[in-house]
């Protein structure tokens, strides 16, 4: 193994950087609580060689309340992961998984974590068909044109049937679903899946131990011997039926469509027996991008560029008092990262050394000495990196499409103690630069430090409460919320009489950002739409002009 700092002449760092990149493939889940993500996260670990046993159901009931999946995940199987990102082998590619909160930790940070991955993988519980949090992150892939697999999951137990629910998808979400595997069902048992792209049946055999192991499988053609001995005449002549109609129906796969976002690769499987979780992980890593050149200023940034090029799109603070630092997770785009070497902070021109992220950390992990294209590195910093940070080595390019998210939930902030409103508004003021709360004001000319009490604005509850947390340990200034009753911000832009005549509204509140631009709050979906419908006189965005 190359020892991490060591200098590589320039041909064999460009050969690695260019075959380590190529074996990348870095991908999101996306999903509503309950899909089965951290179910098919430990499955996909499994196939990975990661765990050897998977969970048991108990260890992950006493887990519940665990303030993240990833710490769910980490406390039950007692594997050392960082919190922002699973790394795993499989037939020689390099799998990242990035972790999305989905539960009550949902916050802005879970749509920047999109922002950093390759594809997306969107995961569908059989019966409900797209819920409302997939369909937030669904859009948020879906404007950036990333590239989207979709995996039906829980078909152990009776669901919707499968043309519908993809019908039902397609419909509601504008994206054409290409299924690469389908489901066979015998008698209503759901008991393998067809790959479409190898034209192999794959019949598992349920296990003794509930999807703690590998499933065994049986896979031949459909005319196979093996096949044709063990799955029943009446589940093969109904899934040619079916087959017979996707082919006639969807044509062939087309790549094009699907690397610019618009056809889903689509995957049928239960992740608690583990039936249909490798035949998706096999072709998964075949059909996924490998880090493609990313847009910077004046440039795209190619991934097998030898020198190193990453951003900064998730900053988490250390919960423990006792340690002020915070983890940086930084997604690598060109070049090799080898642990202290020394990279420039492209905004403020300084140079930076990257140390090993763990030994700071009050719990275990696992240092990472060397990163390529793809991956996603933790370094601890002491407040100098904001979301957003381009960090490069010899050159000055930044990567700028790192968007902030409207929030969802609005609350103005008190001092507890009137005495100290002077570190809350400094506290407020460095949280909003780093990107862990966004401030508001009711007046247009309002700054931090002078006027009423600011709002903030939250993408999900926890965002709030590690905000408090966060204004009373690192500042010094115990506050509380007073939630504003609004939601469903929309940007405003026009005449100001207008603005201000809307605004002002039953069941509208007018609001500015700390740039001074007005937005819109309403009190709920539909004062929002029929304002819209009804008011031409000024337009409305879903971001910040
Ligand atoms: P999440 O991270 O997306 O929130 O989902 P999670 O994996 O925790 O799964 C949510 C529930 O769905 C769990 O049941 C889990 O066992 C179940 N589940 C996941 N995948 C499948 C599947 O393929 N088939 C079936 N039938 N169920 C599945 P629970 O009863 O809420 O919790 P637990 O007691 O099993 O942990």
């Amino acid at each position: 193994m190359t020892a991490p700092t060591e200098l590589l002449a320039p041909a064999v760092l460009a050969e690695r950087v260019g075959t380590e990149g190529a074996r990348r493939r870095t991908f999101a889940i996306i999903s509503h609580p309950d899909a089965g993500k951290t179910t098919l996260t430990e499955k996909l670990l499994l196939y990975g060689g990661a765990i050897h046993l998977a969970g048991s159901v108990k260890a992950r009931r006493a887990a519940r309340h665990a303030t993240s999946d990833w710490m769910k995940l980490e406390q039950e199987r007692g594997i050392s992961v960082t919190s922002s990102v699973l790394q795993f082998d499989y037939e020689g590619f390099k799998v990242n998984l990035l972790d999305t909160p989905g539960h009550a930790d949902f916050s802005e940070d879970t749509y920047r974590t999109l922002i950093a991955a390759d594809s997306a993988v969107m995961l569908l519980d059989n019966r409900r068909g797209v819920e409302e949090r997939t369909r937030q992150l669904f859009e948020v892939c879906h404007k950036r044109r990333t590239p989207i697999f979709t995996f039906v999951n829980k078909c152990d137990r009776p669901g919707m049937d499968p043309l519908q629910l993809l019908d039902d998808v397609e419909r509601d979400l504008g994206i054409s679903l290409w299924p690469v595997t389908w489901p066979i069902f015998d008698m209503d048992r759901f008991v393998g899946v067809y790959d479409r792209l190898t034209k192999h049946v794959l019949l598992f055999e349920r296990g003794e131990h509930h999807g703690a192991e590998e499933v065994a499988t049986i896979e031949g053609g459909l005319d196979s011997p093996e096949i044709l001995s063990h799955a029943s005449e009446g589940a093969l002549a109904h899934l040619r039926e079916e087959l017979e109609l996707l082919d006639v129906g969807l044509g062939d796969f087309d790549r094009d469509a699907f690397v610019a976002g618009q056809l889903s690769p689509t995957f049928f499987g239960s992740a608690l027996t583990n039936f249909g979780v490798e035949p998706f992980l096999r072709e998964f890593v075949q059909l996924a991008p490998a880090p493609a050149p990313r847009p910077a200023t004046d440039d795209l940034v190619e991934p097998n560029d030898p020198r190193f090029t990453g951003f900064v799109f998730k900053i988490q603070a250390n919960m423990d008092p006792k340690h002020r630092d915070r983890m940086a997770f930084v997604r690598v785009c060109s070049g090799r990262y080898a642990a202290g070497m020394e990279v420039k902070l492209v905004r403020t021109g300084k140079t930076l050394r990257l140390a090993a992220p763990q030994s700071v950390m009050a719990r275990e992990r696992s240092a990472v000495d060397e990163a390529f294209p793809g991956d996603v590195v933790g370094i601890v910093d002491k407040g100098t990196l904001r979301i957003g940070d381009t960090l490069a080595e010899e050159r000055d390019v930044v990567f700028g499409d790192i968007p902030r998210f409207p929030p969802e939930h609005f609350s103005r902030v008190l001092a507890t103690d009137p005495m100290r409103r002077k570190q809350l508004d400094t506290g407020l003021k460095q949280l909003s630069e780093e990107g862990a709360a966004q401030v508001f004001f009711t007046e247009p000319d309002a700054k931090l430090g002078s006027g009423p009490s600011p709002i903030v604005g939250a993408v999900g509850q926890l965002q709030f409460d590690v905000m408090l947390f966060r204004l009373e340990s690192e500042y010094g200034a115990p506050a509380k919320l007073e939630s504003l009753g609004y939601g469903h911000p929309r940007w405003v832009v026009g005449p100001k009489a207008d603005i201000e005549r809307v605004g002002s509204g039953h069941g509208r509140l007018l609001v500015y950002d700390v740039k001074g631009n007005p937005l819109i709050l309403f009190a709920d979906r539909w004062a929002m739409r029929s304002t819209l419908d009804r008011e031409t006189a000024i337009e409305f965005r879903d971001s910040a002009p």
